[in-house]
């Protein structure tokens, strides 16, 4: 198996005046093409620090990102987002949808974003969405939305490019059981049937169990099961 995502020794502290605020600690792992992982770990353990060094969306004060091999940290801002946009689909705890759009479009935005007007593939649109269970919602605006259906929207969204990298914050942290449950099993299915790799944080057991490996945070920092208190507490 092949390496996708690498994180090499990541430190990042947040500096707010002259209050230093350490959130990763040296974080390394690998993560091989195809594998669904999960983090675990309390609030405020570094895991939506990391989840924005491994995006892109953020530097690391010192470390590596190697997405596919290629050095993450190195590229220049434009070089780095040209990668996030063709690798990587996000989905974040909130929607992020844009209020004025229909959900059709919503989802169509992710395609023009990655730089393919027009070039939409609609069979697997039609797929998603059915996967999704969005087939009649895609006229209503988000606020026509219920919120579970925002989310599956989101996915939607993360999922139209078909990137090689589907990485989520929390997805199912603002979602009934139900709703979940789509969100879960579209992730799921997504890696199993279209070969995605899945990174997923989540605080929940139940969801974190759909991954190949779960991951510990503490404190900035990899931690085994056992020196997870909330988790053994559960298991
Ligand atoms: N933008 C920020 N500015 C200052 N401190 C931050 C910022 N974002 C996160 N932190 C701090 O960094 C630590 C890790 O936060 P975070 O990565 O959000 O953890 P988690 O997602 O596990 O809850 C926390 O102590 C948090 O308060
Ligand atoms: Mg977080």
């Amino acid at each position: 198996m092949a390496a996708i995502i690498e994180a090499v020794d990541l430190h990042k502290t947040y500096r707010i005046g002259k209050v230093e605020v350490p959130a990763l600690r040296g974080i390394s792992f690998v993560v091989e093409k195809g594998e669904f992982v999960s983090i675990v770990g309390p609030s405020g353990s570094g895991k939506s620090t990391l989840f924005y060094l491994l995006g892109g969306l953020t530097r690391a004060d010192s470390g590596k990102v190697l997405i596919d091999g290629a050095d993450f940290t190195g590229l220049s801002d434009s070089a780095r987002t040209r990668m996030r946009k063709s690798k990587i689909g996000f989905v974040f705890q909130k929607f992020n949808l844009l209020p004025t759009l229909d959900a059709r479009s919503n989802i169509d935005v992710a395609i023009d974003i990655a730089g393919k007007n027009g070039s939409r593939d609609n069979a697997y649109f039609d797929k998603i969405v059915g996967l999704l269970g969005l087939t009649k919602r895609l006229d209503h605006r988000p606020s026509e939305l219920s919120g579970g259906e925002q989310q599956r929207v989101a996915l939607a969204r993360a999922l139209i490019n078909r990137p090689a990298i589907v990485l989520a914050d929390e997805p199912t942290g603002n979602l009934d059981s139900k709703n979940s449950e789509i969100v879960l099993k579209m992730l799921r299915h997504s890696n199993q049937e279209l070969g995605q790799t899945v990174l997923m944080i989540t605080h929940n057991p139940e969801a974190a169990a759909y991954g190949d490996r779960i991951f510990h945070m503490r404190d900035g920092e990899m931690v085994s099961p056992e020196k997870d208190p909330q988790w053994s507490a559960r298991h």
